[in-house]
């Protein structure tokens, strides 16, 4: 029983790990803050890069007709990474660029935006350069009203505070494993209770 459930746990810890994250916009928002790599001005333009790139899926992963990689939230080139140990331009593991932590890859995106500017991302140009509606949208966010130097616009709801996407969040892998691990460590407490009780 118990290595049921340590089996049951490991399991779930590693797809954890395994499973990307697809971040709504208001999260990505806080989260890049929260990272303190990035200056606020420009916060709506890290956002929409990563929208208009990736989808704000920390797991995308592309590769282009000619056989280019690009990995992550931020699409990094390979150049910039080296598969299976740190290496590239940014010293890191590509496979870092894949997992829920955002903090590497945001630290080496800046890096990329300090030597080649936003323009290094084509798409950044011709989507998010000349077009405020994201930068608007984020400052309407819960988390982001009162923390950003700007007057606060008046018109906002409370909207979905900590929204990670999860609308379907009972029919993945996931949720399922974390019902069985608990449905699985209650049958077991009442198993040690009624032994207990005997
Ligand atoms: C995130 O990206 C990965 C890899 O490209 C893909 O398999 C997965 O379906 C994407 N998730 C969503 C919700 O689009
Ligand atoms: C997921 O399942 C739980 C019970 O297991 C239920 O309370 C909840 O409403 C469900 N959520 C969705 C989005 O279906």
């Amino acid at each position: 029983m118990k290595i049921q459930i340590f089996l049951l746990i490991a399991c779930l810890f590693l797809c954890e790990l395994c499973e990307g994250k697809v971040f709504t916009r208001c999260q990505l928002s806080s989260e890049l803050q929260k990272t303190k790599l990035i200056q606020k001005s420009f916060l709506g333009s890290w956002v929409c890069l990563i929208e208009k790139v990736s989808n704000r899926n920390t797991s995308a992963y592309t590769v282009s007709p000619s056989g280019k990689k690009f990995y992550g939230l931020y699409q990094i080139p390979s150049k910039w990474c080296k598969l299976q140990k740190p290496g590239g331009d940014c010293n890191i593991k590509c496979e870092d660029l894949l997992d829920d932590d955002i903090r590497d890859d945001t630290a080496c995106a800046v890096k990329i935006y300090h030597q080649e500017g936003f323009k290094y991302w084509t798409v950044w140009t011709t989507r998010c350069k000349n077009d405020n509606f994201i930068t608007n949208e984020i400052y309407k966010c819960p988390d982001l009203r009162f923390s950003l130097d700007r007057s606060s616009p008046v018109n906002t709801q409370p909207q979905n505070r900590h929204g990670i996407h999860k609308s379907s969040e009972n029919s993945s892998l996931h949720s399922i494993l974390k019902r069985s691990i608990l449905q699985t460590l209650q049958s077991h407490r009442v198993e040690e209770q009624s032994r207990h009780i005997n």
